[in-house]
């Protein structure tokens, strides 16, 4: 909901709200037992945790793949549900582990192009967008390519402009940095780095939330074990080694 500030100023609705957030698969294996997050527009967020912690889950409820047992989601202030639905997914960006899922056309253009052409943009804004999004990941010379003859990195830089093309209210990253080389990596940190966007990185990579994310959530047995200061989370060895979380050998805080 948009409130009125004292001085009437409307203040934006959180990007992301999840309250109380429980969900157990068909199986019966429940996976989030009761999630409390909330992300204010712009900030950059780690989510951290071990393996079959939630993270993934937690994700794809963020655009309705997964409906809540408990609780809600709001993003931007919309309550994900099966009437939001196609709102929700152009107000949350996901960037899939693997590009190869996401991109499918001839050119990196038409791949661009193609989100926000699904959700109603027509020309001459639809050329914008492409090119903005392009510009902003730093790929405009490769519009006309084919995304197969790209780089991993290259790859990876489309997939993040697929989803910037439809202007997401939140950027959700999974595992941005995996299977990417040094080089590669910081040019993706660079890029995330410039963008003015919410965001909430799903990651492994210790020293990766630092440099990006101000703050961090950690999740394990699906439910929210700490949200500090990405600093103090690396900080705190003991919180680590209860969480399986390990900084890389060399690194120290
Ligand atoms: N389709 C599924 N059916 C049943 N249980 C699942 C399914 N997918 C994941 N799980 C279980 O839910 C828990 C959370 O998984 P997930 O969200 O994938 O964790 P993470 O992404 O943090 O590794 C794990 O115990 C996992 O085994
Ligand atoms: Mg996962």
């Amino acid at each position: 909901m948009r409130g009125v500030g004292i001085l009437g100023a409307v203040s934006s609705p959180p990007s992301l709200e999840v309250s109380g957030l429980a969900f157990a698969y068909p199986d019966g294996h429940q996976a989030l037992f009761g999630v409390d997050l909330r992300i204010e527009r712009g900030e950059r967020v780690a989510l951290l945790g071990p393996n079959g912690a939630g993270k993934t889950t937690l994700v794809l409820h963020l655009n309705g793949v997964h409906r809540a047992g408990a609780g809600e989601v709001r993003v931007g202030g919309l309550e994900v549900t099966r009437e939001h639905v196609q709102e929700i997914r152009r107000r949350v960006g996901i960037v899939f582990q693997d590009p190869d899922d996401q991109l499918f056309m001839p050119t990196v253009g038409d791949d661009v192009a193609f989100g926000p052409a699904n959700f109603g943009v027509t020309e001459p804004e639809l050329s914008q967008r492409v090119s903005d999004a392009l510009d902003a990941v730093g790929m405009a010379d490769l519009a006309d390519r084919s995304p197969m003859h790209l780089s991993g990195g290259q790859r990876r830089r489309v997939a993040l402009a697929t989803v910037l093309a439809c202007d997401p209210e939140i950027l959700v990253l999974d595992e941005p940095s995996t299977h990417l080389d040094p080089v590669a990596r910081r040019e993706l940190a660079e890029v995330l780095l410039g963008l003015d966007r919410t965001m909430l990185m799903v990651t492994h990579d210790l020293p990766y939330a630092l440099q990006l994310c101000p703050r961090s959530v950690v999740i394990d047995g699906g439910v929210v074990v700490a949200d500090a200061p990405t600093w103090d989370i690396l900080a705190d060895p003991d919180l680590l080694a209860a969480h399986r979380l390990e900084l890389p050998f060399g690194f120290a805080l």
